[in-house]
């Protein structure tokens, strides 16, 4: 065949592939047999093997991508993406409906009610109608890059009907059926099942090399437009052009007209999950028109114009074999019933939370109960309730101890906590513990660093605190258990590679008290330094909102023990970050450049930034900044009293940022 005439035909084949791939794949109707749908495939590829130079990275030959990565790029979201607030109660939806109307000033607002599919989420992004970059949500500020491995899911198209450049999000998640086959083979081939198809749709798209993400089943349903420069006015309408650009969306949505038809939506599934197949956890609720979601606004994590109605959470009975007492990595005791093995939400549960020896009163846990035990949040199995009516009288009351069973410290009682506490800085429970959380996959995330090898790296006497982990040799790890020279050298790597992490992670890993990943974030966006947040007094600390005078005390505790600040100096001398991107001294300015090729012009009033403040932060990543509208303008920035710009905006189609969104994209 002459090349032209080639160049028609892939035209072609391409076409028909698509279009049989968006029946069998999204429609679920498809019209050729896969024989004849193999013989189209087959044509395409001898064509494209002959004619290399025609190949182009949206032909449906191009899914599975070519090496292993060696790693995922980190991905920033421009517009960060938000979790859900979440309604245990059908009552607290209604209270949810009750704060909109009195919120939007509106009687009758229209809801969005959807499945609550139990996967995870990521980000598409379109260019032109290519499909160019896919992303996993992360912390919901950045991600992983994982296009090559969405790219193997045939339900995404590779090239849209329209050359639309958008964001879309959705769910990737894994069929029951898919999941139980997938878990038979694993087993067959002696490799550990996955505890759920969560973990398993997760573990897939993490996968280095694209190959093994095409062999698992992955599927995935798009739930909402990201960053976008489309004109739609309700959620059900950005539903739609989703569907007719042949994305995939999930046909089980209802547009309610009252918390009434929210309801009993909630009710139905809540009743008919069993016979989907996919797992979903709950039901979300949106507000349908997007004037009134803006209305409502946002909070740092969640929107306030959408809920997540969670089905109550499957109980399981089982008996409790013995009670043991725990120490973490703050001191605190804690509780743990060891239970006789039951399956649960996909995983096998043989230790369940009791919380604190209040908690263990309350529900007067004694050893040999019969009990019911729930997973906290889904994850975390925990004592629902003792069955009383199955007692025999031979059940063992459990009394918490009075010292540490590690460091045999005599516990204490604080009185504002529920919690016993070790108060033992030296404490070894608490300090493997700590190198766990220091090296866990939010903090630090040093890979090959799991508890095993914590607790054997304090048993050795190799390190005391998380400081001593940056002065480990091969030689110190090679007589380990367990520790073959290949993993040494491949823990060694990662902590190398940790010294180079964002200042929040290292302070996560410090493990300061009520300091968490966002709370991090916060302290290390702030000061931009360590040392700024070591120096930092009560007022700096509460003039962050959101840290509050308890936090603030905790923080300034943490950092005046002498033991904290040897272990900064450890540290430090070992050459870990100590800076925050995005700050005047970061040492990483290429990680700065968040809204290169953005143009972004400013109307009204804003209450956080000068305008100079504003022009400063956008410039500082890249942005540019101009007076006046154009259709080159990607965004305007409306504050308080916005003048005749932002109508313009909108009549050219430019995305529109109120101040918190704004502030948010800068982050
Ligand atoms: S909307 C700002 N819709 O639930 C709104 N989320 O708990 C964000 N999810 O991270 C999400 N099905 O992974 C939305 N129909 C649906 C969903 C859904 C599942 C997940 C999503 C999100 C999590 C929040």
């Amino acid at each position: 065949m002459k090349e032209n005439q080639a160049a028609e035909r892939i035209k072609e084949l391409r076409r028909q592939i698509n279009e049989h791939n968006y029946r069998y794949h999204v429609l679920d109707q498809p019209v050729i047999s896969d024989l004849e749908f193999d013989a189209l495939m087959k044509e395409l590829i001898e064509l494209e093997e002959q004619y290399p130079h025609l190949v182009t990275p949206d032909s449906p030959t191009q899914r599975v991508g070519g090496e292993p990565l060696k790693e995922f790029d980190t991905y920033r979201h421009r517009v960060p993406m938000l979790g859900l607030d979440n309604a245990f109660e059908l009552e607290e939806v209604k209270e949810f409906d009750r704060r909109v109307k009195r919120t939007t000033g509106h009687s009758y607002p229209e809801y969005m009610a959807e499945l609550k599919l139990d996967g995870l989420a990521v980000s598409l992004l379109y260019r032109e109608g290519l499909f160019t970059t896919g992303a996993t949500r992360g912390d919901g500020y950045t991600g992983e890059d994982i296009t090559a491995n969405l790219k193997t899911i045939k339900q995404i198209p590779l090239k849209l009907n329209s050359p639309v450049s958008m964001e879309v999000r959705g769910e990737v998640f894994i069929n029951k059926e898919d999941f139980q086959r997938l878990n038979q083979e694993r087993i067959q081939k002696g490799e550990p099942p996955f505890a759920n198809p969560r973990n398993a749709a997760a573990g897939s798209v993490r996968q280095l090399d694209p190959r093994i993400a095409a062999a698992r089943p992955l599927k995935i349903y798009l739930y909402s437009l990201g960053e976008n420069k489309l004109k739609v006015d309700t959620h059900q309408e950005a539903l739609q052009i989703l569907e007719d650009l042949h994305l995939p969306v999930s046909p089980h949505r209802q547009l309610c007209a009252s918390v009434e038809e929210i309801t009993s939506f909630c009710r139905h599934w809540e009743e008919k999950r069993e016979e989907l197949p996919y797992e979903i956890d709950g039901i979300v609720i949106k507000i349908n028109t997007f004037s009134l979601q803006e209305k409502m606004g946002v909070t740092s994590r969640t929107p306030r114009w959408a809920i997540a109605y969670k089905f109550p959470t499957p109980e399981v009975e089982t008996r409790v074999k013995d009670i043991e007492v725990n120490v973490g990595r703050t001191g605190a005791i804690t509780p743990v019933a060891v239970l006789y093995p039951v399956h649960l939400g996909g995983t096998v549960v043989k230790r369940a939370s009791l919380h604190n020896q209040e908690v263990l009163r309350q529900k007067e846990v004694k050893i040999g109960d019969h009990v019911k035990i729930r997973k906290a949040g889904e994850i975390i199995p925990e004592v629902v309730g003792v069955i009383k009516e199955k007692r025999t009288g031979e059940e063992k009351k459990f009394s918490m101890p009075g010292e540490c069973p590690s460091c045999r410290t005599p516990v204490y009682h604080l009185p504002e906590e529920a919690a016993l506490r070790c108060l033992n800085p030296s404490c070894p429970a608490q300090a493997v513990e700590r190198l766990i959380h220091f090296a866990s996959r939010r903090a630090m995330d040093i890979e090959g660093m799991g508890p095993a090898v914590a607790q054997s790296l304090w048993e050795a006497g190799l390190v005391e605190d998380v400081g001593d982990l940056y002065y480990l040799e091969l030689h110190n790890l090679i007589p380990l258990e367990r520790m073959a020279e290949k993993s040494a050298r491949n823990l060694l790597t990662s902590i190398e590679k940790s010294k180079s992490n964002p200042l929040y992670r290292l302070i996560h890993g410090l493990g300061i008290r009520f300091v968490g990943e966002r709370v991090s974030r916060l302290l290390a966006e702030n000061f931009g330094h360590l040392d700024s947040v070591v120096n930092a007094d009560k007022e700096e600390l509460t003039s962050i909102p959101d840290i509050g005078p308890r936090m603030a005390y905790a923080i300034e505790e943490f950092f005046q023990q002498e033991q904290a600040l040897k272990i900064i100096e450890k540290l430090r001398s070992a050459g870990v970050n100590f800076t925050q991107p995005g700050n005047e001294d970061d040492n990483h300015p290429e990680e700065n450049y968040s809204l290169s090729g953005y143009n972004f012009v400013f109307t009204g009033t804003l209450q956080n930034f000068t305008r100079d403040q504003a022009r400063t932060q956008v410039e500082q990543r890249g942005g540019r900044v101009s007076g006046s509208l154009s259709s080159n303008t990607d965004y305007l920035v409306a504050g308080e009293n916005p003048g005749s710009k932002l109508e313009k905006a909108r009549s050219l189609n430019v995305t529109v940022l109120q101040e918190n969104d704004f502030a948010r994209l800068l982050e």
